[in-house]
């Protein structure tokens, strides 16, 4: 079991005029055997948040509660909870195997027998039985953080957390091993919250993620739940590569006007007051290069990225770029001048001010009766 509760916690570093903020106000719960991933930009609070669950930092205020069992003033050791860090941590003078049964040793009163068996199952199970006898220092990135891995899994916590554990890999290793650690958390069904500031790691491994910025928590939910509905505009720009593209537009009568562009109001936005101004949002894949004069805005194609399969093309709409994912090659070229539309189902609309979203769409793709583009490349 391991049901994790954050109820209000406050993290403030410093004092006086150097007070910094870290977290605020946060409140999440995380399932039994759910991986709920904490991401958004640097600085945004995600280990603070992360160490105090852990208790490598005191909170300022909140509380944390694992199992129902308020947690907060417990010392690391006595949380059931393993941690897994960026640059893994492990001990340099110890083996593979020493490391792994270092914590058992600390944690539990397991005969040595019993400690050398722990090791070699979870060795077994991480595909590192042949590097148990060797010291860190020859051992790849890779390797390593798999040790890393195995010495949180050996203790069977609660709670798993694991800051940032991929970072220090290149991206083909990190790939693989992306995919291994949500085999892994799926097998052992430990309830784990995972530190990415990568918001492609965020989406292929979470049951939901929690999205923060500036200390505060945006938006909780299912990864396309968060792409598909964001809540404000930070997490549409955060989630979704490229970037969704954002347009300063103003309500006239039943068209979203700006410089060289003009949407019809979809009908869920029928109730936003005219004359006042929206950003619109909509992703580059959702967006179609269209005959000439049929568009919704005619662009100057100013730069084509070819990616193979797609293309991103970047266009100048009156001084505003607007990125869209086309075909593979010869769909588009510089200098050329194309027409845009895209489906009202696919425009989001936010707040101006304040980037709340309004008039969101209703349910996911699925139940539309269009066809969607794989939102991973989207
Ligand atoms: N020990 C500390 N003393 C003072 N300020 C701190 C301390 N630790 C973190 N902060 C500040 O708290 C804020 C949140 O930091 P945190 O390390 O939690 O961010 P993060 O989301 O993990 O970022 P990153 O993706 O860069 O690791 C930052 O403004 C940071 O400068
Ligand atoms: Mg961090």
């Amino acid at each position: 079991m391991g049901r994790l509760e954050i109820d209000r916690l406050r993290k403030t570093f410093g004092r006086g005029g150097d007070k910094v903020e870290a977290v605020s106000e946060l409140s999440l719960s995380v399932a039994d055997g759910e991986l709920l991933v904490l991401v958004g930009p640097s600085g945004c609070g995600k280990s603070t948040t992360l160490n105090c669950i852990a208790g490598l930092e005191s909170v300022t205020e909140g509380e944390v509660v694992i199992d129902g069992e308020v947690v907060t003033e417990k010392r690391p050791e006595d949380r059931d909870i393993a941690m897994v860090f960026q640059n893994y941590a492990l001990y340099p003078h110890m083996t593979a195997a020493g490391n792994l049964e270092f914590g058992l040793k600390m944690t539990t009163d397991l005969s040595a027998a019993n400690r050398r068996e722990r090791v070699e199952s979870t060795a077994e199970l991480l595909d590192i039985g042949e590097l148990l006898d060797k010291k860190p220092k020859s051992l790849s990135g890779g390797q390593k953080q798999r040790v890393a891995l195995g010495r949180a899994i050996i203790r069977d916590p609660a709670v798993f957390l694991m800051d940032e554990p991929l970072s220090n890999l290149d991206a083909s290793l990190r790939s693989t091993m992306r995919t291994e650690i949500q085999q892994l958390q799926d097998d052992l069904d430990v309830t784990t919250v995972y530190v990415t500031h990568d918001q492609t790691e965020a989406m292929t491994m979470a049951d939901r993620i929690a999205i923060m910025y500036e200390g505060e928590l945006q938006q909780v939910g299912q990864p396309l739940e968060c792409y598909y509905r964001p809540r404000n505009k930070f997490v549409a720009e955060f989630i979704g590569e490229p970037a969704m593209n954002m347009l300063r537009v103003t309500r006239r009568g039943d068209q979203f006007v700006a410089d060289g562009f003009e949407y019809p109001v979809p009908e869920r936005a029928d109730g936003l007051p005219s004359g006042e101004p929206f950003t619109l949002g909509v992703r580059p894949g959702a967006i179609d290069i269209v005959e000439p004069e049929t568009g919704v805005a005619t662009g100057t194609v100013e730069v084509v990225e070819p990616l193979g399969e797609t293309s991103h093309a970047h266009l100048n709409i009156a001084d505003t770029t607007v990125t869209v994912t086309t075909d593979g090659p010869g769909s588009v070229e510089e200098g050329t001048q194309v027409d845009i539309d895209f489906p009202a189902q696919r425009a989001h609309l936010f707040d101006a001010g304040s980037g709340v979203a309004v008039a969101r769409r209703d349910g996911l793709p699925g139940d539309q009766t269009e066809s969607y583009p794989n939102p991973r490349y989207d």
